[in-house]
Formats: C-alpha cells, structure tokens, sequence
C-alpha cells in the first residue's frame, strides 16, 4: 500500500525488496513464455481479436472457480467498486487488442521495442493531462527513448503502419490503465490478484461484442479448419498456453503494482521487455540489422536513464508512492 500504511511500515525494506525482486522475475518469465506461444498462435491462425479476448476469458474463468473452490478469497466490491474499475477496464481491453494486433502484423520484438517507449508516453500524459511538472532530466531521458524508438521503427526490415500504430496505442492505453489501477486500488480492500481478476472479467465483457463485430465466429471457425490442418492439434495447446500465461503474468504484475508506483512499475515493464525482445529473436529467428538493434539499445538505455531521474526526484525508486498526495 502506499507510504504511512502501517503494514507497510511493519515489513523490513531488504524483506519487501526480495518479495518484490521475485514478483519481477517471475512476471518477466511469464511474459516470455505468453509472448512466444502466442505469436506461435498468431503466426498459424490470425485472429488478433479472438485470441486477446480468450485470453480474459482463460483469466476470468479460472478466477471465478479460485473464488469458487475457495482458492482465492472473493473479494468485496459494491457498485463504486465497478464504477471506478470501467475506465481502467476501457483502458486495459483497448491497451492489450491493440498490442495482439500489433504482433499480428509485425515481429514480437518490433512491437516490444515500439512499446519500450511507454515511460516516455507516461510522461506526456503526466505532464499534459494531469498537469504534473518534472525536472529537465526527465524530459532529457525522453530523447534517446523517442528516438531509440525511432531509429528501431525506421530500420525495421518488416514494418508494417498497423504493427505501428497498434503497439503506440497500446503503449497510450496503458499509461492511463497503469495510473488509474493504482487509483483504484489505493484505500480498497481489494488485493492486487483480485482487482486483476475483476478487470478481466470487466474487459472481457467489453472486447466480446467487438471481438464478434469485427472478426466473427465464421471466420473464426473456417481460419481454425485451415490451421488445424496447416498445424495439426497442437494449436489448440497453444492457444491454451497464450491464455494462460497471459492471465498470471498480468495477475504478478498487478500483485506487484499493489507495492509499487505506477513510475517504479512501467519501468520494471520496460526492463522485461528486453528478456521478451532477445528471447523472441532467437525463437523466431526474427532478421535484424545492426541500426536497427542500435536503435532498441538506444531506447532501453533511454529508460534506465529515465528511471535514474525520476528516482532522484523521488529518493529511492523502490518505494511505494503515493500518487494523489506525494506524487511520483
Ligand atoms: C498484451 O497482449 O496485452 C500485450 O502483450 C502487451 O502487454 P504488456 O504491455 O503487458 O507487455
């Protein structure tokens, strides 16, 4: 919880340190795994719509029956609960459709290296939309960030406007699910797992509608025949491997954004995607240039450039920040 909550207080920093160092790497792992599996899937049935909102429904389905079976405790929430929780949930459908139809079109490592850039959109949302202010070198470590991305979308061997665009309003769409979370859970009884599990039910609701208008069960079923047949069964495997993963690594994610600010998070998100950038070109022997990695490093060193200005406004960037009062 945020600074002055006594159970905060109560756990030693070295303590809450480890705790938080192995929800990263578990949540960096996850998301290497949904990653591959699910450009595996996207490669052999192209549905970007239809495997995101199954991927809400892996999550919100095995929620439900942990509520159920008692596994997880149900959480309470009253109508406010929900009220609050639809914006975040708008922002998170829009923020994950737009990413799996990103790597529908373009490598898994473009998109992650176009979506390395998200700090950057942080900022200007921050600083335009909410109106905070930060120290020239902020806006300094936004430079390599814009133009290491920029470098690496310019050289991109297979770029396509789609990728593009899907991966910047992801990374848009994010920014406003990240600050907004962190809102929403702060004063809630709802833990960082349960408030996960009610976006993706929430979001579920959502993308189903559009998933249908756009893609369609006929198309659904006739792309399925051709992969079934291109692939053989294991597509189904996989299909349940990119739901599942997607669910817990977003569910340690959230678990982690319970302890940490929005600023300490999408940087932590910056830092797993390398794992997910170099993973993925090996995997799938995705073809890069030289300029084009350049630009990749260029971006990634823009942010831990970020994450060391932004922790000198804050002191030390592992500890939980109170957006609404002391802001990050
Ligand atoms: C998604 O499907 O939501 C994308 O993979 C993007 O997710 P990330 O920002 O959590 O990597």
């Amino acid at each position: 919880g945020p600074i002055g909550e006594p159970a905060a207080l109560a756990v030693p920093e070295s303590a809450r340190r480890l705790k938080i160092g192995i929800y990263f790497a578990t949540w960096w792992g996850l998301n290497v795994i949904f990653n591959i599996y699910n450009k595996k899937v996207l490669n052999a049935y192209s549905f970007p719509w239809l495997t995101s909102t199954l991927s809400l429904a892996a999550g919100s389905l095995i929620m439900l029956i942990s509520w159920a079976l008692r596994i997880a405790e149900t959480p309470k929430t009253d109508l406010d609960f929900w009220k609050s929780l639809f914006p975040v949930a708008v922002a998170h459908t829009i923020g994950h459709v737009a990413a799996t139809v990103s790597m529908s079109k373009v490598a898994v490592s473009f998109t992650h290296i176009i979506k390395s850039g998200e700090p950057a959109f942080s900022v200007l949302v921050s600083r335009f939309i909410l109106g905070e202010t930060f120290p020239p070198a902020v806006y300094l470590s936004l430079l390599p960030i814009i133009g290491g991305c920029g470098l690496a979308a310019l050289t991109e061997l297979n770029f396509n406007m789609i990728g593009f665009m899907g991966a910047m309003i992801s990374n848009l769409a994010f920014v406003f699910r990240n600050i907004f979370s962190k809102k929403g859970m702060k004063g809630k009884s709802v833990s960082g797992m349960n408030y996960y599990a009610c976006l993706s039910i929430m979001s579920l609701l959502i993308l189903t509608p559009f998933a249908i208008a756009v893609e369609g069960p006929q198309m659904w079923a006739a792309g399925f025949k051709e992969a079934l047949s291109q692939t053989g069964p294991q597509i189904v495997w996989w299909m349940a491997a990119q739901s599942i993963f997607y669910h817990f690594y977003n569910q340690v994610s959230y678990m982690s954004l319970d302890e940490i600010s929005p600023l300490t998070f999408s940087i932590g998100n910056t830092m797993k995607r390398i794992s997910v950038i170099v993973s993925s070109i090996i995997i799938f022997q995705t073809p890069i240039q030289p300029v084009n990695a350049l630009g990749a490093a260029i971006a990634v060193f823009g942010t831990f450039l970020y994450s060391q200005s932004q922790s000198m406004k804050i002191g030390i960037s592992m500890k939980p920040i109170c957006i609404n009062g002391s802001k990050t």
